[in-house]
């Protein structure tokens, strides 16, 4: 168990602290010191995907909505982005709707709340769902540092649960929940990203979701869906979500819009589970957004304005604004993974995953990938990857890298592989004493 108990000074003495900040601060700095470097770390979205949101359209697109579906005049549209305004959000209604067209998923749009990205999300939702002592959560491992960050936030133990070829595995997950009660811990929620997660690239069957769904329904736990590279899936091969699967309200959905559209946007919804569910829902929904209210109060409407006028300007679709993104992904993706084939396929002790979508590749090798390696890499191969420890609870996957595709342009990716070949090949081989 990583975290510290309720009642203790969660944020002086934390063992995870290590884990969430410092690599964080120390990639950031090895890219600043070798700016010519082909940077394989950052897991944005694509400069030229930004460089296409029309912002001012996009507003302007929401203030026509307001006054042609809402009946409000011009100057309330403008007041509008300009007031605080409820705290479960301004755009709710744009939302829901797009779930409703993109994941089937009915929602009710007051039940929504509209959140500063995913983070303020994953905040609110552990703070709500664990509110006792005992109270923890699960966290597939490796993990997007956010959830941990969350929770140490909130002075939250966390359990690492491992993940297999096929993600989160249903029965170790229930073992872990029971091994866990009996130590007198709850595990309240599970953390869980089905479609390519961050940091491993990994996706879940749809018998594993519906698995996974059995277990969490059968032992009381939450799942909390993150969604955010749901996307990147190629139409013809979509998978539904947890929350489209789930008819009763065992699934918390958190998505954003950093991936899809632009990170700057600060846009994330909390999704408490399906409406005209159960009553538990409908309290949660009214917790959800009461802890909203103490946190930021509301999320900036001017931003969200521009978030839902993007959606309207596809149709009212999250999902057909991504369709023109998600190309781009996936062939940046097969270029990375020819180039792997290419450069390394042929090396011993480097072999990788092969994922269908998202952004990231995982790397194993036979060598442990730790900040000294990532320095030597930049220094001398001028190319930057993340060290997969940088992601764990656990410290077990300390010979494994990070590849992310999403932020180089196509005609970078053959060159940082190469690169990368070069580094590996010098400190993989067994005659290397480069470093
Ligand atoms: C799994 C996952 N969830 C969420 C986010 C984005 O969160 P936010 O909307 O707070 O930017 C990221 C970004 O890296 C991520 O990898």
């Amino acid at each position: 168990v990583n975290g510290s108990s309720r009642e203790g000074p969660a944020l002086v003495a934390d063992p995870i602290a290590e884990t969430v900040d410092e690599p964080i601060v120390f990639l950031n700095e090895v890219m600043a010191r070798y700016p010519d470097a082909i940077s394989f770390a950052p897991g944005a979205p694509n400069a030229q995907h930004l460089a296409q949101v029309d912002v001012i359209g996009a507003l302007q697109r929401f203030q026509e909505h307001v006054v042609s579906v809402g009946g409000r005049s011009p100057e309330q549209a403008q007041l509008a982005l300009l007031e605080y305004g409820p705290s479960r959000g301004l755009v709710n209604d744009v939302f829901a709707d797009a779930l409703r067209r993109d994941e089937h998923l009915d929602v009710d749009p007051e039940g929504i709340v509209i959140t500063v990205g995913a983070q303020e999300a994953l905040l609110i939702a552990l703070r709500t769902l664990c509110d006792q002592p005992g109270d923890a959560v699960a966290v597939v491992d490796p993990s997007f540092p956010g959830i941990v960050g969350a929770a140490r936030f909130l002075g939250l133990p966390t359990i690492p649960v491992p993940e297999g070829p096929l993600g989160v595995d249903a029965m170790a997950f229930e073992d872990i929940v029971l091994r866990e009660r009996r130590r007198g811990l709850r595990v309240r929620v599970l953390y869980v990203a089905p479609d390519f997660n961050n940091p491993t690239g990994t996706r879940m069957d749809l018998a594993s979701r519906r698995a996974l769904l059995d277990v969490a329904r059968r032992q009381g736990t939450k799942l909390l869906e993150d969604n955010v590279y749901g996307f990147t899936a190629d139409p013809a091969v979509r998978l539904p979500s947890l929350a489209a699967l789930d008819a009763e309200g065992t699934v918390v959905g958190v998505r954003s819009l950093a991936k899809v559209a632009a990170p700057g946007l600060r846009i994330g919804m909390l999704v408490p589970g399906p409406a005209g569910g159960r009553a538990e829902v409908r309290h949660l929904a009214r917790r959800f957004a009461a802890m909203k209210t103490m946190v930021t109060v509301n999320t900036p409407p001017v931003s969200q304005a521009i978030a839902a006028g993007l959606i309207l300007a596809c149709g009212g679709s999250l999902a057909e604004l991504g369709n023109s993104r998600s190309e781009f992904y996936r062939e940046n993706l097969r270029l990375l993974l020819e180039a792997l084939d290419r450069h390394l396929g042929d090396e011993d002790g480097v072999t990788w995953n092969r994922p269908h979508g998202g952004f990231f590749v995982r790397l194993f090798l036979d060598i442990a990938a730790d900040q000294r390696l990532l320095e030597f890499s930049a220094q001398k191969f001028k190319v930057l990857w993340t060290p997969m420890s940088f992601f764990s609870l656990t410290g077990r996957h300390s010979n494994e890298i990070r590849l992310s595709c999403s932020y180089l342009d196509p005609d970078e990716i053959e060159t940082g592989v190469e690169r990368l070949a070069a580094f590996l090949r010098e400190v993989t081989s067994p005659k290397s004493c480069g470093v």
